[in-house]
C-alpha cells in the first residue's frame, strides 16, 4: 500500500464552472483518486478555492456583495456542485483560510531570508478619493486609438489596443468615478525566479515520464526568448494575503497584498491543514514534509495547460527557494482544452453547459463518462450533443446497462432473485475469464499512467465482453434443453455484475454503488484473480432487480439542449 497526494488546480470563486473546466482538472482527478483508493492505497485529495484577485473583487461588486461574503457563499456553492458530481475531495479548502494567509507570509519570509525576493519601484495609478492605488483594470477612460470611451487600463475592449493607464484620455477610477488621481512611486516585491532557472531546469529534465504537453511548456518557458522572468508577487488590491515577512510587518509594503498566483498554489499545503482542523485528518505534515514522512508520498497534480507555467516554473520556485523540506510533485497531468459544438465554452458569453445546468438535465454519471471518454489528452476535444447522445445512449445504456438489466431479469424470471446453483462454467466461461484477466491488466496500465482515454476504451471494452458472453452463451435458449448450464450462465453474469461495479466505480461511482446494492454486496475490493471475482457470489446469495442504470436521450431532448446551451446564459 502507498501513499498518494492528489491536487486538482484550485477553481477560481467566481462563478459556476463549466464543463471544459472540469474535465481539465478535477474530474480526472477524482477518477485518480478513487481507482488508487479502490487499489487499496492511502489517498490524500485535496482541492479549494481559489478565492483572491481581481476576479474576485470585480464579481462580488457586481453581485453588490462585500467580497469576503461573497466567497464564502460561492464556495458553498461550489463545495455542494462538487458533490453532485461526485467528486471526492477529502477536503474542499479556501485558499482565503486563515491557514493559507499564514504560510504565504511564511514563504514569503523565507524566500526574503533566501535573497530570493527583491524590491522594484514602479509609477502606479493613486485615487485620493479611494485612498489606494488602482490595478489597470481599476482605471477608466476614453481610448486614444479609437476613442472608445471605457478603455480600461490595460487594454481597449473596443479596438483591442494595449494600453497603459497612462495612455487614456480622462482617466477615472472605476470605483469611486473620481478623476483625482496621481502617478505615483510605489514599491513592489519580485520573486527572483531567474536565479532559480538552473535548479528548475535540472529539475524538469529529470521528469523524463512526464506528459509531452507538461514539459513542453515549462521548457518553452525556461528557455525560449527572455526565457524565465522575474516574477510580481505584490498587488495593489484590498481583498488578498496582506503582505507580511512572516509574522512581522514589511516596510513599505503597507496596504498591499500578494498576488493571486502566489498564495493559490500554497493553499494546496494549507487546504491538508484545513483538513486536520477540520476533524478529518491528524496529521498534514506526513503529507507534505520529506522530514516528515512524505518522502514516501507520492505527488501527482492535475490541471489545464494554461496553469502548467505556474506549477513547472512559479510554484517550485517558492517551494525549491524557501530551503525547506517540502514535498515537491512527482508528476503533472495537464490536459487539452475541451471546446463546445463548433467553439470555445465561453463563461462570460455563457456559452456551453455549465456544471449546475448539466447536473440539472442529467445525472453525474452520463457527464462523468462523456467527459473522461473524451478527455482533451493528446489534442483540443469537442464536446457535440450527438457525440454525447451516442455515448450515453451506446455505451452506458446498450452496453453496460443493457447487459445488467438482461441478466437480473432473465434470473428472476427463471430462477428467482436468487444466485442459482446448478451447473459448473465450462469453457465458454473460462474463455471470458482470459479476455478478462488480459483487458484488467491493459484498464489498470493505463489508470496508473493516467491515460485517461485509453482507460475508459479498456473499460468499455471490459462491458462489451459481458454483452458479447450472453449473446453467445444465450442462457434462455439454454435454458430449454440444459436447465443446469443455464443456472450456471445466469450465476456467472450475475458474478460480473459485481465484478463492473468495482472496476466502473472510478469513472461511475453511482451506478456502480447501484450495481453492487443490487447484487446485495459489499465491494470486496479490486479483484487480483478474475476467476476467483466470479465466484464471488455463492449460489443461493439474493438479489434484487434494480431501477433501469441509464436511460437513453431522445433526439427531441437533444435539440432542445443544443437550442438551449447555445447562446448567453440567463
Ligand atoms: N484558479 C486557477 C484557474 O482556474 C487555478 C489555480 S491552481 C493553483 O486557472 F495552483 F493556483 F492553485
Ligand atoms: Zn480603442
Amino acid at each position: 500500500m502507498a501513499r498518494h497526494l492528489i491536487t486538482s488546480a484550485i477553481p477560481y470563486i467566481n462563478g459556476i464552472k463549466h464543463l471544459g473546466n472540469l474535465v481539465g482538472s478535477q474530474l480526472p482527478a477524482d477518477l485518480y483518486a478513487r481507482y488508487l483508493r479502490g487499489r487499496g492505497h492511502e489517498v490524500l485529495f485535496l482541492c479549494a478555492t481559489d478565492e483572491h484577485g481581481t476576479p474576485a473583487e470585480l464579481a462580488a461588486a457586481k453581485a453588490g456583495k462585500p467580497v469576503a461574503d461573497y466567497c464564502a457563499e460561492m464556495h458553498v456553492v461550489q463545495a455542494k456542485i462538487a458533490e453532485g458530481f461526485r467528486l471526492s475531495f477529502d477536503h474542499f479548502g479556501r485558499s482565503s483560510s486563515d491557514r493559507n494567509k499564514a504560510l504565504t507570509q511564511h514563504f514569503a519570509g523565507r524566500l526574503a531570508e533566501n535573497d530570493l525576493i527583491r524590491e522594484v519601484s514602479e509609477k502606479q495609478m493613486y485615487s485620493h478619493a479611494d485612498g489606494r492605488y488602482l490595478p489597470d483594470r481599476y482605471i477608466e477612460g476614453t481610448c486614444p486609438n479609437c476613442g472608445f470611451d471605457s478603455a480600461r487600463g490595460d487594454q481597449c475592449d473596443n479596438c483591442t489596443k494595449q494600453l497603459d493607464p497612462v495612455d487614456l484620455i480622462n482617466p477615472h477610477s472605476t470605483i469611486s468615478g473620481s478623476t483625482d488621481l496621481e502617478m505615483r512611486e510605489t514599491k513592489h516585491l519580485y520573486l527572483r525566479q531567474t536565479a532559480m532557472k538552473d535548479q528548475l531546469d535540472t529539475w524538469i529534465d529529470s521528469k523524463t515520464d512526464w506528459p509531452v504537453l507538461t514539459t513542453s511548456i515549462a521548457k518553452k518557458w525556461l528557455r525560449d526568448g527572455d526565457g524565465l522572468q522575474d516574477r510580481g508577487i505584490t498587488r495593489d488590491l484590498d481583498w488578498g494575503v496582506p503582505v507580511k515577512k512572516g509574522d512581522a510587518d514589511w516596510p513599505g509594503m503597507e496596504g498591499k497584498v500578494f498576488y493571486v498566483w502566489f498564495d493559490a498554489p500554497i493553499e494546496y499545503i494549507a487546504c491538508a491543514q484545513e483538513w486536520v482542523d477540520a476533524g478529518k485528518g491528524a496529521d498534514w505534515e506526513r503529507w507534505w514534509r520529506t522530514d516528515k514522512g512524505a518522502e514516501d508520498v507520492t505527488y501527482t497534480q492535475f490541471m489545464g495547460k494554461d496553469n502548467v507555467p505556474f506549477h513547472t516554473l512559479s510554484f517550485p520556485s517558492t517551494i525549491l527557494g524557501s530551503g525547506e523540506p517540502w514535498k515537491l510533485v512527482d508528476y503533472i497531468k495537464s490536459f487539452n482544452y475541451l471546446n463546445y459544438d463548433g467553439g470555445q465554452f465561453s463563461t462570460s458569453r455563457g456559452r456551453g453547459v455549465f456544471m449546475d445546468q448539466a447536473l440539472e438535465i442529467l445525472p453525474a454519471d452520463y457527464w462523468r463518462w462523456w467527459l473522461l471518454s473524451h478527455a482533451p489528452e493528446s489534442s483540443d476535444s469537442e464536446f457535440t450533443w450527438d457525440n454525447f447522445q451516442q455515448s450515453v445512449n451506446k455505451d452506458l445504456a446498450d452496453v453496460l446497462g443493457n447487459f445488467v438489466s438482461r441478466i437480473t431479469k432473465f434470473c428472476r424470471s427463471k430462477f428467482g432473485e436468487v444466485v442459482p446453483e446448478a451447473g459448473a462454467y465450462g469453457d465458454k466461461e473460462q474463455a471470458v475469464i482470459a479476455a478478462l484477466t488480459e483487458r484488467l491488466r491493459a484498464y489498470e496500465g493505463f489508470m496508473d499512467a493516467i491515460e485517461v482515454r485509453k482507460a475508459a476504451g479498456e473499460l468499455r471494452a471490459i462491458w462489451v465482453i459481458g454483452n458479447e458472453y450472453l449473446q453467445d452463451a444465450a442462457p434462455w435458449s439454454t435454458f430449454k434443453t440444459d436447465e443446469a448450464t443455464a443456472a450456471a450462465q445466469v450465476r456467472f453474469g450475475l458474478n460480473l455484475i459485481g465484478l463492473y461495479a468495482v472496476l466502473s466505480a472510478p469513472f461511475i461511482p453511482d451506478a456502480a454503488a447501484t450495481m453492487l446494492a443490487a447484487m446485495k454486496m459489499d465491494n470486496a475490493g479490486w479483484p487480483e484473480d478474475i476467476a476467483a471475482a466470479l465466484n464471488a457470489l455463492p449460489a443461493g446469495h439474493a438479489f434484487e432487480v434494480p431501477e433501469n442504470l441509464f436511460r437513453k436521450i431522445s433526439d427531441e431532448e437533444r435539440e432542445e439542449w443544443q437550442t438551449r446551451f447555445a447562446g448567453v446564459r440567463t
